[in-house]
C-alpha cells in the first residue's frame, strides 16, 4: 500500500484557499472540487487501458480507452464536495454513497445511508472524503466496501493527520492513500491541525 501526496503548485495554492477561515461558502466549494479534479487527473495516470478500433473522418484506428468502470464513493456529506471536480475528468464514472458521522464525544463513525452501482466489485472504487482524521471513518466506509467485493479500493481526501494515515495503513493495507496534504496532528477535538476546520460545514454553510 502506499501513501502519495500530490506534489502539485496547484493543489497547493487552492489548499491555501480553503485552509483561510475569511474563505466563503461558494469559493470553499469551488476550490474542493477544483482540487479533486486535479488530483483526479493524476491518480488516474495508470488507469488500466484497452484497444478498441474506431473510425476517425479520415480511417480506421486501433486507439485506447478506459479498461475498467470507475465508481467514485463520496463519504456523506463532506465527499460530496469533491464528486463534481472528479466526475469532470472522468464523466463516465458511476457514484455511490456511504452516509457516516463523526459521534462528536466518542469520535466513532456512525454509519447511516449506503446505495452503490451494481458494477462496484470490478470497478476502481475512489473512495472520497476530504478529511482522514482519526481515520474511523474511512476505515469503517472502507470495511462496507470489501463486504460489497470491491477489490481496488483508492482512498482520496485533501488532508490528512499522521494518526488517520497510520490507522488506515494498519486495518486496510491493501488500500493506497493519496492526499493533497499530510498535516500535523489532531487536537483534542480530533480535529486535523492546521487543517482547515469542519469540511462539512464550511462546504454546505451549515454552520
Ligand atoms: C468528517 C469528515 C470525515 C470524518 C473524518 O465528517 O468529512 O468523514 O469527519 O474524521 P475521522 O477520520 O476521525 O473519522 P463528519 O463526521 O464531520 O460528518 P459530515 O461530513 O457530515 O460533516
Ligand atoms: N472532520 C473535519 O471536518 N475536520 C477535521 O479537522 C477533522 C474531521
Amino acid at each position: 500500500m502506499t501513501v502519495t501526496i500530490l506534489n502539485h503548485s496547484l493543489v497547493k495554492h487552492k489548499l491555501t484557499n480553503i485552509r483561510k477561515k475569511d474563505t466563503k461558502t461558494r469559493d470553499f466549494y469551488q476550490n474542493v472540487s477544483e482540487i479533486a479534479g486535479l488530483m483526479a487527473y493524476e491518480i488516474s495516470r495508470d488507469f488500466p487501458l484497452r484497444k478498441v478500433e474506431i473510425e476517425t473522418p479520415i480511417c480506421k484506428s486501433e486507439q485506447y480507452e478506459l479498461a475498467q468502470d470507475v465508481v467514485i464513493v463520496p463519504i456523506l456529506r463532506a465527499g460530496l464536495g469533491m464528486v463534481d471536480g472528479i466526475r469532470g475528468m472522468i464523466p463516465t464514472a458511476k457514484v455511490g454513497f456511504i452516509g457516516l458521522y463523526r459521534n462528536e464525544e466518542t469520535l466513532e463513525p456512525v454509519e447511516y445511508y449506503a446505495k452503490f452501482p451494481d458494477t462496484m466489485p470490478n470497478s476502481i472504487v475512489l473512495l472520497v472524503d476530504p478529511m482522514l482524521a482519526t481515520g474511523g471513518s474511512a476505515i469503517a466506509a472502507v470495511d462496507m466496501l470489501k463486504k460489497r467485493g470491491c477489490k481496488d479500493i483508492r482512498y482520496v481526501g485533501l488532508v490528512g493527520a499522521p494518526q488517520g494515515v497510520e490507522a488506515m495503513q494498519k486495518a486496510h493495507p491493501d488500500v493506497d492513500i493519496y492526499l493533497a496534504s499530510l498535516d500535523e496532528k489532531l487536537n483534542e477535538n480530533g480535529y486535523i491541525v492546521p487543517g482547515l476546520g469542519d469540511c462539512g460545514d464550511r462546504l454546505f454553510g451549515t454552520k
